[in-house]
């Protein structure tokens, strides 16, 4: 998988991708990620990326021309599975869009700042919008880092079992079960019995009724 970041600030983005399982997905080249910093791509000697809104108001906009070189000189490339834009209202990313996302081949992530993106460019080019959740960050690089982060895992050869993604809450629709490590016993707080029992098929039986209740308790809107 080939994922390219539009942004303006690529230092904000880089530090998630050198460490633990997102650097080793890269070393392992199972994944290629490639930043694009907005401002090479602005004609202007300010290396300017946004202006003021027409018809006034507070906020300034991205503009579409460094937005259209920087794609297309992407797409003139290779072709893309989606050209995503990351923006507070967009489709709210959950783990059924990471899986799919995770399937295909080139995608390209535009990061916006300020007010957003010109809506020409949401227009023409953007394919899907995403929101990693009902709160506005200051600019679409915390949200892409989440996103590659939630789809990188998913690439086959990235996790080993130990961290095998097909444990993880919601990867059944369910949150994921209690897990314990040792000691057995911690200042009188145990582990329960069931799981130093041996018998993998009623440890199995436990996490599933476990996951039931977890999910009953603290998010009812997923078995609805
Ligand atoms: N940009 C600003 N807020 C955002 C959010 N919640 N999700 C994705 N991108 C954003």
């Amino acid at each position: 998988m080939r994922i390219d970041i539009i942004t303006v600030l690529p230092e904000l983005l880089k530090s998630p991708f050198e460490a633990s399982i997102l650097k080793r997905a890269i070393d392992k080249k199972l994944v290629e990620v490639h930043f694009h910093n907005l401002r090479e791509y602005t004609s202007n000697n300010y290396k300017q990326v946004d202006d003021y809104q027409f018809g006034g108001g507070a906020g300034m906009v991205m503009m579409i021309e460094p937005i259209d070189l920087c794609i297309s000189k992407l797409t003139s490339q290779r072709d893309y599975d989606e050209i995503i834009y990351m923006t507070p209202d967009g489709e709210t990313l959950n783990q059924q869009t990471s899986n799919s996302l995770s399937l295909l081949k080139n995608i390209i992530i535009l990061c916006g700042h300020y007010k957003g993106v010109d809506q020409r460019v949401r227009d023409a080019f953007i394919t899907k919008e995403i929101s990693i959740g009902d709160y506005v960050l200051s600019g679409g690089e915390l949200g892409a880092a989440v996103l590659c982060d939630t789809i990188i895992r998913l690439l086959p050869g990235v996790l080993n079992d130990e961290t095998s993604a097909l444990t993880d809450s919601f990867q059944d629709g369910l949150l994921a079960p209690p897990v314990y490590t040792r000691p057995a016993e911690y200042k009188g707080m145990k582990v329960p019995d069931i799981l130093l029992s041996g018998n993998f098929g009623k440890i199995e039986e436990w996490r599933e009724q476990k996951a039931h209740e977890r999910t009953q308790q603290l998010r009812p809107d997923l078995l609805e």
